[in-house]
């Protein structure tokens, strides 16, 4: 049934309707994430038979020549199934635009109108999750406007869905947390990493908490280092204006690393709650311990790319990426020394490192352990130890690898390291879903455990304060100091060495 321009399935035992507001819908975040993971639930069964996507943006498309360009996007997007065309007319249909300015109240009315005449259709009332797929200086207005049109007020109904960065600073944070918790209540806010959306960092909750052998050597007692490394090989690209602002530290470490770190170092849990979880998490950002000026020179290291090879072919360095100043002092790789001050890691160095125009593309995060407490092999039995350890891998390779000693066959007694592997893909036959697929589910279905609560941004915020200051104080010298293609500055490697580990 065709319905004042919103096409309405009629499926009344199926589950509440729902209606996608994505301001922005016209944007890159819709183009590359939001449609294709919406399409991936549609062709799983995983939306509800009655949901609307409302697009709202200034672009100035029609609902025909959006749809097109949305499907230009799930095709190039869209990895784990084939896009048939059927399945993508049935979907494309629920998409509409709705031209408007983000700050006119005339947009508000439209909108409520618009979603008036969606439930008034269903016969039903929906759940309305309104994305901010837009600049982050609009975080500061649609909120807002949102609530004084009315269209905030139902706590149970309407939620809002925030993307990183969450503020640029500890002050800026606390600020639009301020405006966010000022319209809409906290359990209405859904403030996306899209780490937390990826299997494999979800993973790291089960092969902790529900196995008996990890969690009893998860101590300072057995660990003697973690490393957490998340290399890219892509640039900026066409990001260079928002990048040219935000730098590593805050385009990736506040953030993605921060949420590694807590999922490796927290407690566990008591139950699957999402605030006991999140309680949890915060704990580790809080225990984390500030540097003081002197120690970010010695505990961090910052570096930018220059020209360089990738993959066999010639690559600019950051400073004649577009949109980027010739004398950038913008880092693109980030390390850091970090000590969670607790009973259960003190003394056990975390560190991270993320980088962007790396020789390979590698998320991972390695638990390396102490030696054992006696060596009863003969001493030729290995020519120089190496620390047993587990790796987490996050992407692209996906599983979970424990290195250890094994005896090499033959009469004598030698031993040399082999990798136990767990892979993803072999396991399980079938690809994980896109990290925002699961996310978008979960605020469908209300569940906030994998976003993250005002208190997590802001402990994240607080710990990284003395490397921002003191960042922002002394100019980088040395920049470009690590070529494209390389595997960053070498200081990160002396940084581990200091204290005899290594990545
Ligand atoms: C984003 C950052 O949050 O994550 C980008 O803004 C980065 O700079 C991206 O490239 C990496 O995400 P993924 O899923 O490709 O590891």
């Amino acid at each position: 049934m065709e319905l004042g321009g919103f096409v309405v399935m009629d499926a009344s035992n199926s589950p509440g309707p729902v209606v996608f507001v994505i301001f922005g819908g016209g944007g890159d975040l819709a183009w590359r994430k939001l449609i294709p993971s919406l399409f991936h639930l549609h062709v799983k069964g995983e939306l509800p038979d009655r949901f609307a996507i409302i697009a709202v943006d200034r672009a100035g498309y029609s609902d025909r020549t959006l749809r097109e360009r949305l499907r230009a996007g799930v095709r190039q997007f869209s990895k784990p199934q084939r896009m048939r065309p059927k399945d993508w007319r049935g979907f494309s249909a629920h998409i509409h635009y709705l031209r408007a300015e983000f700050g006119a109240a005339k947009t508000y009315r439209d909108l409520a109108q618009r979603l008036t005449e969606l439930d008034k259709a269903w016969g039903a009332q929906s759940v309305r999750i309104f994305h901010l797929a837009t600049p982050p200086s609009l975080v500061g207005v649609i909120p807002r406007r949102l609530a004084t049109s009315g269209l905030a007020g139902d706590r149970a109904r309407a939620r809002i869905v925030v993307e990183k960065p969450i503020g640029s600073d500890l002050e800026s944070a606390r600020a639009l947390n301020g405006v966010l918790t000022k319209s809409f209540q906290e359990p209405q806010i859904f403030r996306i990493d899209h780490y937390l959306g990826k299997e494999t960092v979800q993973n790291i909750l089960a092969f902790r908490f529900a196995n008996p052998m990890f969690e009893p050597i998860w101590n300072r007692r057995y660990v003697d280092c973690v490393t957490i490394t998340v290399a890219e090989e892509v640039g900026v690209g066409h990001r260079g204006k928002y990048f040219e602002r935000a730098g590593e530290l805050r385009d990736m470490v506040q953030n993605h690393l921060m949420q590694l770190l807590c999922l490796v170092a927290m407690e566990a849990p008591v139950s699957f709650d999402a605030d006991e979880i999140r309680d949890k998490k915060v704990a580790v950002l809080h225990a984390l311990r500030r540097f003081t000026p002197e120690e970010v020179a010695t505990h961090t290291v910052r570096g930018q790319y220059g020209r360089g090879l990738l993959g066999g072919k010639r690559v600019a360095g950051y400073r004649q990426e577009k949109d980027v100043a010739p004398d950038s002092t913008t880092e693109t790789y980030a390390a850091l020394k970090l000590h969670v001050d607790n009973w259960r890691w003190q003394d056990v160095p975390f560190y991270l490192r993320a980088g962007k125009r790396m020789a390979r593309q590698v998320t991972e995060i390695v638990v390396k352990f102490r030696p054992v407490p006696h060596r009863m092999f003969p001493t030729d039995a290995v020519l120089a130890w190496q620390p047993t350890r587990v790796t987490l891998r996050i992407q692209p390779e996906e599983g979970i690898v424990v290195r250890c000693y094994a005896k090499v066959p033959g009469s004598l007694m030698r031993l040399r390291q082999v990798d136990m592997h767990f892979n993803y893909r072999e396991a399980f036959k079938t690809p994980s879903p896109p990290a925002y697929a699961t996310l978008l589910r979960d605020v469908m279905v209300n569940d906030a455990t994998l976003f993250m609560r005002s208190d997590q941004v802001e402990a994240a915020w607080s710990a990284l304060m003395p490397v921002l200051d003191a960042w922002r104080t002394v100019t980088p010298e040395s920049f470009p100091n690590y070529a494209a293609g390389s595997s960053g500055p070498a200081s990160a490697d002396d940084l581990l060495r200091a204290g005899g580990h290594s990545w």
